[in-house]
Order: C-alpha cells, then structure tokens, then sequence
C-alpha cells in the first residue's frame, strides 16, 4: 500500500540522517517545516507528496511525528493493583505495602493464578490502548514470575505478544525484581546464572534489567547482573534511585548499561555523569505522579547533554498508563522540558535504547514509516494533557489506526 500525508504544518525531522541518538542538549537541530511525506510499502518513501499513492491524508494543520517508541513497559502482566492506588492516596508508602506482602508479590501471584489466554488477552489489549496512543514500538519486561519457571513463562508469553500485535515489541529479562520466597538475593542470582542459558534459549530477549531498591536489590547485585548481561551479550539496563538514592549510577554505568531508569533520587554528580555517558537516562514521569515520588532532575539532564528518554513504565503498581502523550505532557511540565525535548525522547532516543534507531524513531527515507499524523502542532502534545492528539497511525507502512473524527482527511 502507498500512502501520501500531504500539506502537514510541521514534519519532524532530525538534523541529519543516520543519528543512533540526539543528545537533549541538541534537541532544538530537530527540524518542524511545513511539508509532505510519501510511504511505499513498509517505508518512507520521500518527503514530499506522491500524486500516484493508493490513499491520500490531508494533514493541514497537523504534524507529522515518529511512531512513538515506549521504551520501558512491564508488559504482559495479570490484573490490576487498584486497591494500592488507594492506600499510598492515604499516606502509605510503597516500600511499607511492598514489605507487607503487596506489589511485586501481589502481581506475581495474580500471574500465577492466570492463565495464558487470559493474560494474552490483557496484554493485546493494552496494545491496541498504545497504539492508539501512537506506540508503535514498545518493550517488555519479565520480572512477575518470581521463579525460574514463572520468568520463562512470561518471557513466553512476551514472545506470543510480539507475535501478535501490530508494534515491533523487544523483549527484557527482569531477572532481579523482587527478591522470591524461599531464598536470598544472592541465592536467586546464583539460580537465575544457572537458568539463563535455557531461558534465553526459549525466548527474544536482548536486555537484562535488575531493580535496585531497599525492598529489591543492592548495588552489588546490580554489578552481578551487567557482568551476567556481558556474558551473555545482552543490553543492561537498571531501575535505579526511584524512592531513595542508593549511589547506583556510577555503578552502573561501569557494568557498563545501555539505560538508567527512574532517576528519580538521582544526585548532581550522577546528573554529570550521564551527561558525559552513552548511557540513556530514561525518566519516568507517570510513576513520579502516580506515586508522588522525587522529582527527576530532568531539566538539568537535559542541559547537561544526557541521551533523555521518557516512557510510561506501563505497570500494575506504580504507573498504570500506556498513553506517551500524557506522558510527554507530564515532562514538559514537571521537567521544564520544550516539547522538541520530549518528542526527541519519545523517539530516536527511546529507539536508541531499544537498539532499534537504525530501524525507526525518526523520519528518515528508508527507515520503516512508523508515523504518526498528529491533529495539531508539536506544541498542542504537552499543551492539551489528556487529550490523545493522535490523527492517524502508521505502523510499518500499514495504518493500524485512524481516529473517526478525522476520517474526512483519508481518501483514495
Ligand atoms: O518500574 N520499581 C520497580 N518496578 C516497577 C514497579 C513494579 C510494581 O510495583 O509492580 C517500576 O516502577
Ligand atoms: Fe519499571
């Protein structure tokens, strides 16, 4: 099928072709003309209208973006943690209702109880729920099986997802989420280095992930699991200072990961250090509304030149949101972010994360057209929080999604 977006007030477009990622120091070289974009197949074909396409969009007034790329989701999990929701409103830490047997716990037991229909089905439609919301590529993370058996199972299930919905979907081990029944985080990380081989395998995973906290894992733990990631050729990444600061970036950065999550406790030191790193700094603002956490030193990561990257962080416990437009609003705002800042962040380098930008993130011909029609400027994404601005969805060249009110753009 081809595709003609013609007349549309902005085009997002990187300064030059072939970017892995854009530092968020350069976020304003981000090219937003007036223009057209032409899709052939399952690629952009050039910038400007093609007069012979199959379907026509009419983009007056609308912006023309990158598929959104959702870095750091905890898909597929079972159920949700409504009721928790309701007891940190009153007061309740996390960390106490973790201690107390909830959290990580809770959802894994719910993906136990569950069956594989059933968490599919929940999953496919969280999928669909992005997509509308622009997603077009998102990742996965294991991390509620709490044991050997239970990981791969969700790292399974994370396969027959990707197998089965219209996003390119990459795959993460969680292997160090919550410390299970029956052993001591030592003990766990000596059976996961026994397990993963065969883990690995049976699945498509290309990063490990470790969650370091006073109710999860240390420092040293983190260290363990980039040594086990190198071994194994795999991404580490690390959800790191989210409640507390915990000295975990340095650490980290050593091992050495691909991203730091959260970063929510994170110092001005570390904030230099990312700056220099080619690390991601992948900032969570969903969980920080969600679970009145710290505030990200978002605006200072930014000016310091950090790979800025922005993700829902899709979860039962402390971010139950799949949208990355409200997800954009809530960094301009609480970050002090320009919205070039965030749709950088929610493009090239969240693809950059996923080592997926020499594939999609941005609009460059050749590269798959995961493109987004937006129905108004790049300014109107932050601005109107909670509105979804997204016009039509490409996916690898198919439109996956075309909302009703805006189907007199579309003709043949
Ligand atoms: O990214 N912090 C650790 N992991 C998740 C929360 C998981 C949960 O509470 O279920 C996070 O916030
Ligand atoms: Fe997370």
């Amino acid at each position: 099928m081809s595709f003609s977006i013609e007349d549309a007030a902005q085009v997002l477009r990187p300064p030059e072709a072939g970017l892995p990622y854009l530092r968020s120091d350069r976020a304003s070289d981000l090219g937003a003309e007036p223009g057209s974009l032409a899709l052939d197949g399952d690629r952009i074909a050039s910038f400007s209208a093609d007069s012979g396409a199959r379907q026509r969009i009419d983009a007056r007034g609308c912006a023309v973006v990158p598929g959104f790329v959702d870095c750091h989701t905890h898909l597929p999990f079972a159920g949700w943690r409504a009721e928790e929701y309701a007891m940190k409103i009153a007061g309740r830490p996390y960390t106490e209702i973790a201690r107390a047997g909830g959290g990580i716990r809770s959802s894994a037991r719910a993906l136990g109880a569950t069956s594989d229909d059933d968490v599919l089905a929940q999953a496919r439609g969280l999928a669909a729920e992005m997509l509308a919301h622009g997603t077009t590529t998102f990742e996965t993370k294991s991390g509620y099986g709490l044991s050997i058996e239970a990981e791969t199972r969700a790292l399974r299930l994370a396969g027959a997802l990707a197998a089965s919905v219209a996003q390119d979907v990459t795959s993460s081990a969680l292997v160090a989420h919550a410390v299970p029944d029956g052993f001591d985080a030592d003990a766990w990380l000596d059976a996961v280095e026994r397990a993963l081989p065969q883990m690995l395998a049976a699945t498509t995973v290309t990063a490990l992930d470790v969650y370091v906290e006073s109710v999860a894992f240390t420092n040293d733990h983190l260290a363990r699991v980039g040594a086990l990631a190198a071994a194994h050729g795999l991404d580490l990444r690390a959800h790191v200072e989210q409640f507390a600061r915990h000295g975990s970036v340095p650490v980290a950065l050593s091992a050495p990961a691909r991203s730091l999550d959260h970063l929510s406790c994170a110092s001005a030191e570390d904030v230099a250090a990312l700056g220099a790193a080619e690390c991601a700094a992948v900032l969570l603002p969903g969980a920080e509304v969600m679970g009145a956490e710290e505030l990200a030193p978002g605006r200072e990561l930014a000016d310091a030149g950090a790979i800025g990257v922005l993700a829902t962080d899709a979860n039962p416990g402390t971010s139950p949101i799949v949208s990355m437009p409200l997800i954009i609003g809530l960094a301009v705002r609480r970050y002090r972010w320009t919205a070039l800042e965030a749709l950088l962040a929610s493009t090239l380098n969240a693809a950059w994360v996923l080592r997926r930008s020499d594939a999609t993130g941005s609009l460059e011909v050749g590269k798959r057209a995961d493109v987004l029609v937006i129905d108004g400027p790049i300014e109107s994404v932050p601005y109107r929080l909670g509105h979804n601005p997204v016009a039509f969805a490409f996916a690898g060249g198919e439109l996956v999604y075309a909302r009703p009110d805006q189907a007199w753009r579309l003709a043949s």
